[in-house]
């Protein structure tokens, strides 16, 4: 069968667009370090976060060597606690782990300018665990519709030289 030269470079061409669209979606599902919520971080009792063994009382914890930190957040309408009222705050050259669920309706995690990003949903803790090598200030942010307060939850996030942090503040 003779096949046209130019239908020849059409079915080349639409088939090099195919792989190529196929090749954009994997990379921007798997290549880019993105993660579905899942079940690792456990389960909670949503009416009572703390009692449950998989979650502490919120704030900035020790994690399990001397530059890891468990940083466990609360979401609710309309605030992270820590985050809103009080920074949360870590040292620089650390790896830390946010631990975040909510205690009424769906809420998103998410810090500003990083790939940080997750929902909170009621009865889940999710877990991400990040690097941060330099000093910096981040702002937090609710990425879900959570009610009319929604678009003023937010919060911050501080990474502070190591020889300014206070290990006091660590529970
Ligand atoms: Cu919390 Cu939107």
């Amino acid at each position: 069968m003779h096949v046209h030269r130019f239908e020849r470079l059409w079915l080349v061409g639409a088939l090099t667009l195919i792989v190529l669209f196929i090749g954009t979606v994997t990379y921007g599902a798997v290549g880019t370090g993105y993660g579905m919520v899942d079940d690792t971080g456990g389960e909670v009792d949503p009416t009572n976060v703390t009692a449950s063994d998989n979650f502490r009382e919120p704030g900035v914890y020790h994690g399990d060597e001397p530059t890891h930190y468990d940083v466990y957040v609360e979401s609710k309408q309309f605030l992270f606690v820590p985050g809103t009222n009080d920074p949360i705050r870590v040292p620089a050259n650390s790896t830390v782990t946010f631990h975040v669920t909510s205690t009424d309706v769906m809420h998103g995690f998410e810090v500003v300018g990083t790939n940080i990003n997750t929902m909170a949903v009621p009865g889940q803790v999710a877990t991400v665990t990040v690097e941060f090598d330099e000093p910096d200030q981040y702002g937090l942010v609710c990425n879900e519709y959570c009610g009319s307060g929604h678009h003023t939850m937010e919060g911050s996030l501080e990474v502070v030289p190591r020889a300014q942090f206070n290990e006091s503040e660590v529970n």
